[in-house]
């Protein structure tokens, strides 16, 4: 399998870490102590889980997000992957792998579920053997393991259930070959995630919508990014009452909504999109008010 080459269901593959990963994990403005303890839910796995896994309450190296859109589970996922590479570098390189949730077909009896079985069992542990650590990201999880106590077997194909079971146990059988892999998977809903999946997360991590607070330096970060490409907007970027005034503003908005909301100040007039500098603070006002937002 060459990193050209994806193998089913997997939609990309990366070597970590790599220059261009790093960023978005700085960008995320979480309560204290979230990254630290992500990170070392990350490190404890790739770095001890072969000595752990004699263990009878071995990890199974499984970290849940669960969240609603737009409040950064797929990019601390991703930043999850390129910072524990990043501390494990001196030990060698890490693949990230993507796993694509939705190109498991239930259209064929049987079918689901035997790919879900070639992923955890061929898939996964072949890639996991090319470089010393192994990081694989699962958004959207309960597209793959659908909580089978609520899906009805009307509505539902019985290989939904089955693809659910296939699920499990790949992950105890993945944990047996692979001990220090670790898996992150994300979720909206996780109510829809089935109960035996979430109880072997060692970790279940819940994001929720920025505060005022949070959304002041969301507001900060991406005026700030702004101002790298275009220096006129520095003195914008650095006016703390008008981000505290814009933050008022973005009141209930999601942190990707917060930041398309500063993008969308440089759309307010054309000649701030041809010419990025001139934008104003009350191109900033109007893009974040909430009835122009929608
Ligand atoms: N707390 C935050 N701090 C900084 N940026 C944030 C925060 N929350 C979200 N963002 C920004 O919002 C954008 C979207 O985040 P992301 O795609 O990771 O969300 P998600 O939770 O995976 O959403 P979905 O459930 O829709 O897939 C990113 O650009 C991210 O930087
Ligand atoms: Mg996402």
């Amino acid at each position: 399998m060459s990193e050209r080459t994806l193998p089913p269901g997997v939609i990309g593959l990366h070597a970590l870490p790599s220059d261009h990963h790093d960023g978005p994990w700085d960008s995320m403005i979480v309560p204290a102590g979230t990254k630290e303890r992500l990170l070392g839910t990350a490190l404890l796995v790739l770095r001890q889980g072969r000595l752990l896994s004699g263990l009878s309450g071995a990890p199974h190296g499984l970290i849940m997000l669960a969240g609603p859109p737009g409040t950064g589970k797929t990019t601390l996922a991703q930043g999850l992957a390129q910072a524990a590479a990043r501390k494990m570098a001196p030990r060698g390189a890490t693949t990230l792998v993507e796993v694509d949730p939705h190109a498991f077909p239930s259209d064929m009896l049987g079918e689901s579920q035997r790919a879900v079985s070639r992923l955890f069992l061929d898939t996964l542990p072949e890639i996991a053997a090319r470089r010393p650590h192994t990081v694989v990201v699962i958004d959207e999880v309960e597209a793959l393991a659908v909580r089978r106590s609520s899906a009805s077997f009307e509505t539902n194909p019985v290989d939904v259930h089955r693809a659910t079971d296939a699920v499990l146990s790949g992950l105890d059988q993945l944990r047996a070959q692979c001990p220090n892999l670790v898996l992150v998977a994300t979720t909206n809903f996780i109510d829809a995630v089935d109960e035996a999946v979430l109880s072997r997360a060692d970790l279940v991590m819940n994001t929720t919508l920025p505060d005022e607070d949070v959304i002041e330096q969301i507001v900060a970060s991406s005026l700030t990014e702004l101002a790298e490409q275009w220096t006129g907007l520095m003195p914008l970027a650095q006016d703390a009452d008008l981000r505290a005034e814009l933050a008022k503003g973005l009141r209930g908005l999601d942190g990707r909504r917060v930041r398309k909301a500063i993008l969308g100040a440089l759309t307010v007039r054309t000649e701030v999109a041809l010419d990025p500098n001139r934008l104003t603070a009350d191109d900033l006002r109007r893009a974040t008010q909430l009835d122009y937002l929608g």
